[in-house]
């Protein structure tokens, strides 16, 4: 038999804010080769999670392991293996596109005639390229985020981090992250990614981790979560499992609110 060599480990994770817990006991495992969708209503502690595999956050216990060891132990080693999309990014916004990337880069120590050229080849493949001496505070949503993936991917992390990396992209380019991010599992990495479209999270995803109030409340393949459930879609296992709220009734009560 094949062993499976486990790269990412979540144990136990707990992350409390004062006495308030936002996070409790969360354990999972991401492989390589693997497309893992992490899934949570809003506030459900998905980006805390991710904050905290990235070393960014200091969980209140438990512990995250990368290739069988605490990513504390050689923390630029770490980072040096992973790419990570934020969902809230702090970019610097007086720099263009290109000096954004080239500041990244020589964070990461990389060759700056090899990233030189990948900057110059993502920021033409992803249609940017033009804009690319414009200060970033003029860029779009979706070219921010183009930046964003960019700066996550030009090193070739083997594991690939993204909160919610849809947000803001057009059609098309959706339609290349969707590919890519099975391309970049297909070639062995670790991809962990939150998303709300669970019409994405389901067609891409190999197995899915679904978060409810800080806890995991499912860690499977979508196909054993129909079969378990008894569902025949991730929309219907999700709300069985995270949503408990009535949305007809609220949005009645909205309209009605702003009627009155
Ligand atoms: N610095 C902080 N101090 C106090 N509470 C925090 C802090 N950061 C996050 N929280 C709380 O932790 C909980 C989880 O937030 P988190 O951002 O992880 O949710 P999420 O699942 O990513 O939600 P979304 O889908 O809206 O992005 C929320 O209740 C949030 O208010
Ligand atoms: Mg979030």
């Amino acid at each position: 038999m094949i062993e499976v060599r486990i790269m990412l480990e979540l144990r136990q994770i707990c992350k409390r804010y004062s006495s308030i817990s936002v996070v409790t006991d969360v354990s999972f495992v991401a492989r390589p080769g693997e497309i893992t969708g992490y899934l949570g209503p809003n506030g459900s502690g998905k980006s805390t999670t991710m904050k905290i595999i990235t070393g960014l956050i200091e969980p209140s216990s438990g512990q995250v392991l990368f290739e069988g060891r605490p990513i504390q132990d050689d923390p630029m080693g770490f980072r040096r293996s992973m790419g990570y999309v934020p969902e809230e990014p702090y970019l610097y916004t007086h720099l263009s596109g290109i000096e954004y990337l080239q500041m990244v880069a020589q964070l990461r120590d990389m060759d700056p005639a090899r990233s030189k050229e990948r900057i110059r080849g993502l920021l033409q493949l992803f249609g940017i390229y033009g804009d690319r001496d414009v200060p970033m505070s003029s860029y779009s949503k979706g070219m921010r985020q183009k930046v964003l993936l960019s700066a996550a991917l030009m090193h070739n992390p083997s594991l690939v981090l993204l909160d919610e990396p849809f947000s803001g992209l057009d059609v098309g380019t959706s339609l290349i992250l969707r590919s890519l991010i099975e391309e970049l599992a297909r070639r062995g990495k670790v991809v962990l990614f939150s998303s709300h479209e669970l019409e994405t999270v389901e067609r891409i995803s190999s197995h899915v981790v679904i978060l409810h109030k800080g806890k995991v409340v499912a860690d499977d393949t979508v196909a054993n979560l129909r079969v378990f459930m008894q569902l025949p879609s991730l929309e219907g296992i999700f709300a069985q499992l995270a949503i408990e709220q009535d949305f007809v009734a609220i949005s009645c009560e909205i309209a009605d609110l702003i009627h009155a």
